[in-house]
């Protein structure tokens, strides 16, 4: 099936008892045994089955199964946010001693989760110098777990060489791991570019009506991590957090996440609410429509902005001199992220001005909703970073980042001319 077709089919045949056909919500802790035997032979992996909400939920499944199938995944875990999202993924194959290598330019809670997080527990992170796969490689060691990069970087609008990136962790043995919220399996699906692992803030455009928080991580299936029994031992021995169970061999290519279900997540429990599970669903259905849309507002919004004399400069990579535009063009075809950033000329006080006059724009940290969305990353999502931070992830003090929203185009162009004579 197309993907317009999986994102409302796929992971639900219908429900067996009350033969709903819209995925009924599960709102419940837990489910009953049979008998003291089904109890166990549920705890022991024999036999399939519900058993404890904050492990595994009906409604949480069909999404599981359905941002998989889009992905074209093994399996996935549904969690409760984006940022759970991103620390089981690394988790799930880290232990104290262990580093990770990323790209420089990422969402600020990334970067701060891998730069100082994750830190105390003694796992490190090694920012590249850029994104090129030659600045990560060099910083690859004995003792590197995984490398990192979002297929679309939040706010700078990097695009990772998904492909180089993957070739480079592969010739080192060690899995890739994309965050691909801003892009979504509709202008991207890293697997089919070597990523081994994919992740999402389903809060985003996957859910895309700004309701719920979620988060996804996807098993592509294809890491041979029984290739590397040392190395990911986690995966290849017998677990003492899940009595002893060798994922590799109990699950397959579905290894990974399912330690990544029954250690992280059962240890932990950032687990999705089932309600929320339902509201991200009803946004997956329609993701694809909504994404053409997204990507000609934000198209339009990026021409209308760099023809503006209070404009000083747009960064869109479908502008053929911007230099993002050639890995943009390899990865995205013709389309683009409606995710751009500009700077008003007179800087950071004509760039509040302008800010502060939006009126259908909401001033927000949010993006890839339906609404059209705003935010000064400066004073608020990078804002934990040191100024040499924020450059270095891409964020200068002047810049507005829009998310431009599924509304139509006059209106969204009515609202930036009036804000922009005000700056
Ligand atoms: C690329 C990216 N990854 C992860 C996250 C974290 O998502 P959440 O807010 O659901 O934790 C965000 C949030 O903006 C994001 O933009």
């Amino acid at each position: 099936m197309k993907l317009e077709t999986i994102a409302i089919h796929a992971g639900y045949d219908g429900d067996p008892t009350s033969k709903a056909v819209a995925v009924p919500i599960y709102q419940t802790v837990g489910f009953e045994f049979d008998s003291a035997e089904h109890g166990a032979a549920l705890f022991n992996l024999e036999v399939p089955g519900n058993i404890y909400t904050r492990i595994g939920n009906p409604t949480n499944t069909v999404l599981e199964k359905r941002v998989a199938a889009l992905e074209g995944g093994v399996d996935a875990l549904s969690v409760s946010a984006g940022m759970s999202a991103v620390y089981y993924a690394v988790a799930t194959i880290t232990e104290m001693g262990n580093n990770i290598v990323s790209t420089p330019q990422l969402y600020g809670a990334t970067f701060t989760l891998l730069n100082l997080y994750i830190a105390k527990q003694g796992i490190g992170a090694k920012f590249a110098a850029s994104d090129h796969p030659d600045d990560i490689e060099k910083l690859i060691d004995e003792n590197t777990r995984a490398v990192f990069c979002e297929s679309i970087g939040n706010p700078a609008g990097n695009v990772a060489d998904i492909e180089g990136l993957a070739r480079v962790a592969h010739r080192h043995h060690v899995p890739l791991i994309v965050d691909n919220t801003i892009a979504t399996p509709i202008l991207l699906r890293p697997i089919e570019y070597g990523a081994d692992v994919v992740v999402h803030a389903m809060t985003k455009f996957m859910g895309g009506h700004g309701n719920s928080l979620g988060g996804m991580v996807v098993d592509s299936g294809k890491f041979p991590w029984r290739d590397y029994p040392d190395k990911f031992y986690m995966l290849n021995r017998p677990e003492p957090a899940y009595h002893g169970v060798v994922y590799t061999e109990h699950y397959g290519a579905a290894a990974y996440i399912a330690r990544c279900r029954t250690v992280c997540q059962r240890n932990t429990g950032a687990t999705l609410s089932p309600f929320n599970g339902f509201l991200l669903l009803q946004g997956v259905e329609t993701l694809a429509l909504r994404v053409e849309r997204h990507v000609e507002n934000g198209r339009k919004v990026a021409e209308f902005l760099r023809d503006h004399d209070r404009v000083d400069w747009v960064n869109y990579a479908g502008f053929s001199d911007n230099p993002l535009y050639p890995m943009a063009q390899r990865y995205l075809g013709s389309r683009r992220p409606s995710l751009l950033t500009f700077g008003v000329k007179g800087g950071f006080e004509a760039g509040r001005k302008c800010f502060n006059a939006f009126r259908l724009f909401k001033r927000m940290v949010n993006l890839g909703d339906a609404k059209s969305l705003s935010c000064h990353p400066a004073s608020t999502t990078h804002r934990q970073l040191t100024p040499e931070e924020q450059l270095r992830v891409g964020v200068s003090p002047e810049m507005i980042r829009l998310s431009v929203g599924i509304e139509h185009i006059d209106d969204i162009l009515a609202d930036l001319s009036q804000a922009l004579d005000k700056a």
